[in-house]
């Protein structure tokens, strides 16, 4: 089943008005509706005195229209009863001061009094919606995030240490606390890494960090095993912030739900450009499906434009649907757009929602509609059918942590340099998953690994078996230079993945900001487009088996080898010891494409986005045109055109701006 629809927030408007917008979800072929997530002050009025008659009349009236619901559990959003008696349920800042009422997401994870309320309102919730026909699914809380460093984390982050080292003196050890006299002779002493106490032990600020994660999927987990217990035929997700949220280990929040759900803002007042880049949502899009290696729902799809105090850019006519087919052609199986009818109160007034505030159903709302239509033809063709890739980017929560404690270099920016990596093969319409650093690779023939800063032995072991097997891995700069205490290995750069390189760091230059040095290639399969060159970070590599594939040109490093090359197994590791520009991702993705023997979905422009899904072993392919120009696609054979239902010309195709195709091969 391909889920369509939207959320909704009945509790913001007069019920007179509740028919009507039941009439216009249908009609615009809306199948489910998200509610609830934020109503607890509505459930829940006074402590212990609940209220769901009017959640049960707004549910009856989707119902009679044939629209199932997903409840949210209401925790993102205590009301003040609740919050005015436990003041210290408040969250702490890094700074050390405790938030204040007056927004969501205020409260400390590990408060056992907020996980009392929680059990309350949660178990009260799932049993009455246990066996309602209309009810599929819960949503967990909203967007769950934020550290708290608070005294209660203090001890909840002291007792974590204490699992996982065991001892003191292992603990010692590991942070290397003889450093500046930090040796803890009692497990009360660690304290957090609190902004008043300046540059942290990275060690310690790392396990802070992971702490941290635990706590909240700690939390979530909570929620799970109710509505498991309670609830056991219903479908169990949160909404993930995509590949931007960087302060919990999405794999782990991930693991306990049925599936990953996300919220896909491509225009909003944080980012107010003209364009949006369509690499970007692609790869949250592609990071959302790797959490659990398979298809994901968008809970909040832009439906206009995004603001608070800012008023974002509105989609331009077809973004809605473009960026909403976008998603589907990466693997969600559902899309729920936010929100149904933009609010006249309170700090979202200007999030747009389909309808405008008046409520009245405009261009947007049209929009959609006319893509409801498309989706009650194509969606259930769609619903289930999987992505495949031979490429794979691993992403290390670990390494994205350390990288929070210690840039290393002003300019140097995790999410951005995946970003890089992947945006240079996603043009190439190549499809690509998203990977933990500790799953199985036997799948891929191509394996890139960013900046992976911390390595394990598993990890290594993991990343030898696939080169052995035959794959291609690829190892950028600052990749296994600490061990998992985050203490810097004891051998030469790459440390545990040198021999694996055949290359050691003779030494590195950190680049001041805006500083580059030329790049120039050493094999003739390897053709540049313009002139690559070396920023941020340069590896200074002195090859230990290992063939150079491209070397500085300038500094007192010109002629020494920036890039290499290594056989090891039947398979290749290369060692790309430099932070490139985008004309040096662009040439390694097609000589590394051509080395793993990895082709493209279909040849197209680059404006065109190209991916596809399997029904089995049925191809479906999905064109989307990016731009604001007409482009013409030539395809590779014959196809069925699935929204007109007609055959697809043989030959080439010509695209409209912003417009899409879903094609189905004609064996
Ligand atoms: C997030 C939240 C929504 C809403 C939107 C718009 O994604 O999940 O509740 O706040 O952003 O700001
Ligand atoms: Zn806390």
């Amino acid at each position: 089943m391909f889920y369509f629809g939207v959320d909704y927030y009945p509790e913001h408007w007069p019920e007179e008005r509740w028919p009507e917008d039941a009439r216009l979800m249908a009609e615009a072929g809306f199948n489910v509706v998200r509610l609830a997530e934020f109503a607890w002050s509505k459930l829940e009025p006074r402590q212990g005195e609940y209220d769901f008659a009017w959640l049960d009349r707004a549910i009856a009236l989707l119902h009679e229209r044939g629209i199932r619901v997903i409840l949210g559990t209401p925790t993102a959003s205590p009301p003040p009863w609740l919050m005015a008696g436990h003041p210290d349920i408040f969250r702490v800042g890094e700074d050390g001061r405790r938030v204040t009422f007056g927004n969501r997401r205020e409260y400390c994870p590990n408060h056992p009094v907020y996980h009392e309320y929680t059990r309350h309102i949660v178990t009260r919730m799932a049993a009455h919606y246990a066996d309602h026909p209309a009810v599929i699914g819960w949503q967990i809380d909203n967007e769950l995030g934020d550290r708290c460093y608070c005294p209660l984390c203090a001890r909840a982050f002291q007792d974590w240490l204490r699992r996982r080292y065991g001892s003191l003196d292992v603990l010692n050890q590991r942070w290397g606390t003889t450093f500046w006299s930090h040796v803890y002779t009692d497990w009360e002493q660690i304290p957090l890494p609190l902004a008043t106490g300046g540059s942290p032990n990275p060690g310690l600020a790392l396990d802070f960090f992971r702490f941290s994660s635990d706590s909240t999927v700690a939390y979530q987990q909570l929620q799970v095993d109710i509505l498991r217990q309670r609830c056991p035929r219903h479908v169990i997700t949160h909404n993930f912030m995509g590949f931007r949220y960087d302060r919990i280990n999405y794999f782990d929040l991930a693991r306990p739900l049925d599936v990953v759900a996300w919220d896909n803002y491509p225009r909003t007042q944080w980012a107010m450009q003209a364009g949006v880049d369509p690499s970007q949502m692609a790869l949250a899009a592609d990071t959302m499906r790797g959490l659990k290696g398979r298809n994901f729902w968008v809970m909040e799809q832009q439906a206009g434009s995004g603001g608070w105090e800012i008023v974002s850019v509105p989609p331009r006519p077809g973004e809605l649907r473009l960026w909403a087919y976008q998603a589907i052609a990466h693997g969600a199986d559902a899309i729920l757009f936010f929100r149904w009818r933009t609010a006249r109160w309170g700090t979202e007034q200007y999030w747009h929602g389909l309808l405008d505030h008046d409520g009245h159903p405009g261009r947007r709302y049209q929009e959609i509609k006319g893509m409801g239509a498309e989706i009650r033809r194509v969606g259930e063709h769609i619903a289930g059918a999987v992505v495949k890739a031979a490429v794979a980017i691993i992403l290390s929560y670990d390494s994205r942590f350390a990288f929070q404690v210690q840039a290393n270099n002003p300019e140097f920016n995790y999410p951005e340099h995946l970003q890089q990596i992947y945006r240079a093969f996603h043009c190439r319409h190549v499809p690509l998953d998203i990977v933990a650093p500790d799953a199985g690779l036997s799948n891929y023939r191509l394996v890139v690994a960013p900046a992976l800063h911390i390595v394990s032995e598993a990890i290594a072991e993991n990343l030898k078996r696939f080169v052995q097997a035959g794959g291609v891995l690829v190892v950028t700069p600052r990749s296994g230079v600490k061990d998992e205490s985050n203490t810097v290995v004891n051998e030469r750069l790459p440390g545990l993945l040198a021999r694996l390189c055949g290359v050691q760091v003779e030494e590195y230059d950190s680049l001041p900001p805006g500083a580059s040095r030329p790049l120039a290639f050493a094999v003739p399969e390897l053709t540049a487009v313009g002139s690559p060159r070396a920023r941020v970070w340069c590896d200074i590599l002195s090859p230990a088996g290992a063939e150079v594939v491209a070397r500085y040109g300038s500094d007192y490093y010109a002629g020494k080898a920036a890039i290499t090359r290594h056989r090891f197994g039947k398979g290749w590791a290369v060692y790309v010891g430099t932070v490139g520009d985008a004309p040096l991702y662009e040439a390694l993705a097609g000589w590394l494409l051509g080395l793993a023997g990895v082709s493209p979905c279909l040849g197209a422009p680059r404006e065109v986005e190209v991916t596809e899904r399997w029904q089995g072993q049925q191809r479906l392919l999905f064109l989307l045109n990016h731009s604001e120009q007409e482009q013409t696609v030539a395809l590779d054979g014959h196809y069925t055109d699935m929204l007109s239902g007609a055959r697809a010309p043989t030959g080439s195709l010509a695209l409209a701006p912003r417009d899409i195709r879903v094609l189905m091969s004609i064996p």
